[in-house]
C-alpha cells in the first residue's frame, strides 16, 4: 500500500509516493536536500521534528513510520541553523540515569521545562536515550497572571491558591505521559523518573511552596539546590518506585532553565570569554570568563513577550514576527493581529533608521504598522509602547554592562554571545544592536542556541552526573543582585536613549 505525502516549506512545495511504513525522514531526505538531522536518525538528537497537519503537532520525522496520507510542513533555514548550533554545542553525557531506569526493561522519563509561559515535555526512551517525543502546552497557571510576581503574589494569598498554582502543572505532566501511553504500547510504571527545570517560581509553585520571599528583598527562594522527590509526593502518576529530580537554581531570578541551559553548552568549543542570555520577562544573563563567572538578572519588563505594548502579542498565529524597509513578517502568513518582541525590535530599528524616532525615544505621531478596515483595528506603535521598549533595552544592556565591568573586562573582550531560549531564536542580531539591546559586536560572534534550557533538562534525565555537575558549577557563578548594585541605576540612565551612529 502507498502513501501520499505533502512537503511543504517556503517557495517548496512537493507531493509523493510512499510505500506504507517508510521512514518519514526517509521520505525527506530523498526530496529535500538541506534537511538537518545531525544523529542519523538515531532518534536521539530530537532536531529532525516537522509538524504533520494530520497529527496536529510536532513529530520526530525519524521515528515515524509513514501510514497514511500526510501534509508535513518543514522547518524554515533559519531555524534549522539554530537546531543545528543547538546540537553542535550541546554536551554528550554518558547515559545514567540513576537506579530508578532499573525497574523495568525498557524504561522511559520525561524531561520538563517549565517556563512561565509555556511548558516543554521530551519523553526520552532511556534505554537508548532517545528523545520519542516532545510536546509543548501553555503553562496552565497562566490564567492566574502573566508574570511571576502576579503569580507569587496569587500563591501566597491562601493555602487554596498555592494548590490551584500547582494541581493544574502536575495534571499537565500527568495526560501528556497518559496521552503518550495511549498512543503507544508504553505503560505508566514504564515511565521512572521526571527530570524539571524551570524558573525559580515556577519549581516553588510545582513544589506547592509559597515563593514570597523571592518578590521581597532579599530575593531569597526557599531552596536552590536539586531536589529528589517521591513521584507519589506530588501526584505525578509514573512508576511508585521512579524519581522526580528538580535541578537546581542559583538564585530568585537565576533559575535552573538558566543553569542547566548554560550546563548543557559544550565550553570547549568556544572561546575564553562568553557572555550566555536569554531575555524574557527577565534578561537573566551568566559572564563566563577564565577568571570569573557571574551572573544577574535584570527585569526586562514583558515587552518583550508582547505585554504592555498596545498593539503586543506572544509569539502566534498573526504577529507580526518581523519587519524589514516596511515590508513585515506575520506568522501563518494569515492577517495581522498584532506585534510579538522580535518584530517589535525590528519595527523600533526601522522608525530609528528612517528617523521616525528621535534618539531620545520621541515620536511625532503614532507609527502605524497595518491599516485595518476599521479604524479600531490599526496596528499602531505609540510613544508609551516606544518607553517601553526603551525600558526593557536599557536594562539588558546595562545589566551586561555592569557584569562586564566587574569582571574587569569590555564588550570588545567578549569572544561569543550565546542567545537562549524562544525570543533569542527569532531575534534579529541586527535590529537589536540598532535599538541598543545588545552590544554592536560582529555578528559572526553571537550564536543562536535555541532551548538550551530543555537541552539540560533532557541531560539532567539522562545522567545523575550532570545534575551533580549543575550543583558544582554554582560554587564558581558570583550572583550579582542588580537592585542593590549602586552603580546600575546610572548604567541603566545612561542606556535609555538611542545611540544612532
Ligand atoms: S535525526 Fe536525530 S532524532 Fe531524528
Amino acid at each position: 500500500m502507498k502513501h501520499k505525502v505533502t512537503l511543504i516549506k517556503k517557495g517548496f512545495h512537493k507531493e509523493v509516493s510512499i510505500e506504507d511504513g517508510t521512514s518519514l525522514l526517509k521520505c525527506i531526505q530523498s526530496n529535500v536536500n538541506d534537511f538537518y538531522a545531525p544523529c542519523g536518525g538515531n532518534g536521539t538528537c530530537g532536531k529532525c521534528r516537522v509538524n504533520i497537519q494530520e497529527e496536529g503537532g510536532h513529530v520526530t520525522s525519524c521515528l515515524y513510520p509513514v501510514e497514511r496520507d500526510i501534509t508535513v510542513f518543514l522547518p524554515e533555514k533559519s531555524e534549522m541553523k539554530v537546531l543545528a548550533s543547538q546540537y553542535e554545542l550541546t554536551k554528550m553525557v554518558a547515559l545514567s540515569p540513576g537506579e530508578s531506569a532499573q525497574l523495568v526493561t525498557i524504561p522511559y522519563g520525561v524531561a520538563i521545562d517549565i517556563g512561565t509561559t509555556t511548558m516543554v515535555f521530551y519523553i526520552v526512551n532511556l534505554l537508548l536515550g532517545a528523545i520519542v517525543d516532545i510536546v509543548t502546552l501553555v503553562n496552565p497557571q497562566s490564567r492566574y497572571g502573566a508574570d511571576v510576581i502576579s503569580r507569587i503574589n496569587y500563591g501566597h494569598e491562601n493555602p487554596k491558591h498555592l494548590a490551584n498554582l500547582q494541581t493544574p502543572m502536575i495534571d499537565a505532566i500527568n495526560a501528556v505521559i497518559q496521552e503518550y501511553c495511549k498512543r503507544t504500547d508504553v505503560g505508566i510504571d514504564d515511565f521512572v523518573k521526571i527530570s524539571v527545570v524551570g524558573n525559580t517560581t515556577m519549581l516553588h509553585n510545582l513544589l506547592g511552596i509559597d515563593a514570597i520571599s523571592i518578590a521581597l528583598a532579599p530575593f531569597t527562594p526557599k531552596f536552590t539546590t536539586a531536589q529528589l522527590i517521591e513521584p507519589q509526593k506530588l501526584g505525578i502518576d509514573i512508576n511508585l518506585k521512579g524519581a522526580v529530580v528538580l535541578s537546581p537554581s542559583l538564585s530568585g531570578y537565576v533559575g535552573a532553565d538558566i543553569l542547566a541551559g548554560l550546563a548543557s553548552v559544550d565550553t570547549t568549543k568556544l572561546k575564553d570569554n562568553f557572555l550566555f542570555i536569554d531575555i524574557g520577562t527577565n534578561g537573566e544573563m551568566i559572564l563566563v570568563t577564565p577568571e570569573k563567572t557571574l551572573a544577574c538578572a535584570t527585569a526586562a519588563g514583558p515587552a518583550f513577550e508582547g505585554a504592555n505594548i498596545s498593539c503586543g502579542m506572544g509569539a502566534f498565529s498573526g504577529a507580526i514576527s518581523a519587519f524589514n524597509d516596511g515590508e513585515m513578517k506575520v506568522i501563518d502568513d494569515i492577517t495581522p493581529k498584532g506585534v510579538c518582541g522580535s518584530g517589535l525590535i525590528d519595527i523600533v530599528a526601522y522608525m530609528l533608521k528612517a528617523s521616525l524616532l528621535s534618539p531620545e525615544g520621541n515620536i511625532s505621531e503614532d507609527f502605524i504598522l497595518f491599516k485595518a478596515d476599521r479604524e479600531e483595528e490599526n496596528i499602531t506603535l505609540t510613544q508609551q509602547d516606544i518607553r517601553e521598549v526603551q525600558l526593557a533595552k536599557a536594562a539588558v544592556y546595562a545589566g551586561i554592562i555592569r557584569l562586564l565591568n566587574i569582571a574587569g573586562k569590555s564588550v570588545d573582550d567578549l569572544d561569543h554571545i550565546l542567545l537562549a531560549g524562544g525570543f533569542g531564536n527569532y531575534l534579529n542580531i541586527s535590529s537589536a544592536i540598532t535599538i541598543g539591546l545588545l552590544p554592536n559586536l560582529p555578528r559572526s560572534k553571537f550564536i543562536h542556541i535555541g532551548n538550551s534550557a530543555g537541552s539540560g533538562a533532557v541531560l539532567a534525565l539522562k545522567s545523575e552526573q550532570f545534575v551533580e555537575q549543575i550543583e558544582k558549577m554554582k560554587e564558581y557563578i558570583q550572583y550579582i543582585e542588580l537592585s542593590t548594585d549602586s552603580e546600575f541605576p546610572l548604567e541603566f540612565a545612561m542606556n535609555m536613549n538611542f545611540d544612532i551612529d
